[in-house]
């Protein structure tokens, strides 16, 4: 199992998730996160005087998946999440030791992403 953890421009969040859902991968989690490059920040002048902000708001995104489907998370986000200017963003894979379903107390790869045989409780 490996933790697909992603720093994205907001814009791309909706892209990304509407394709993971489609492809079968509903379960993720996305905070909203400050962070810095290569450029460290960016510089704008507000009333005559040079400002730079160091920090860019981006959103984190974790999706944690069976190794087979790390190809297919990654691949979806550069999909998506790439413009070609500086600040698209980075993708890191975490291996993931063990993950557990707290309302039944199953463990393992079952309980990462939704399955057919699923016993989902009612809507
Ligand atoms: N090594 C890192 N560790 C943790 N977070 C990072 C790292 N690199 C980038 N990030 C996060 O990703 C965001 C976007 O990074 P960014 O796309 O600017 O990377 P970059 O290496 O400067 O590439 P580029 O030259 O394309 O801008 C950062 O604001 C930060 O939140
Ligand atoms: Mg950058």
């Amino acid at each position: 199992m490996k933790m697909v953890v992603a720093y994205v421009r907001h814009e791309a969040f909706e892209p990304i998730r509407g394709e993971l859902l489609d492809l079968g991968f509903p379960s993720l989690s996305v905070s909203e996160v400050k962070g810095s490059g290569r450029q460290k920040g960016i510089t704008e002048r507000y009333r005559g005087a040079e400002l730079t902000n160091y920090l860019r708001p981006k959103l984190k995104i974790e999706c944690v998946v069976e190794d087979g489907d790390v190809q297919t998370i990654v691949d979806t986000i550069l999909k998506h999440a790439r413009t070609g200017a500086v600040g698209d963003g980075k993708v890191f894979l975490v291996p993931v030791d063990e993950s557990y379903r707290i309302r039944t107390g199953e463990a393992g790869s079952e309980t990462l992403q939704a399955h057919s045989t699923d016993d989902l409780p009612p809507k």
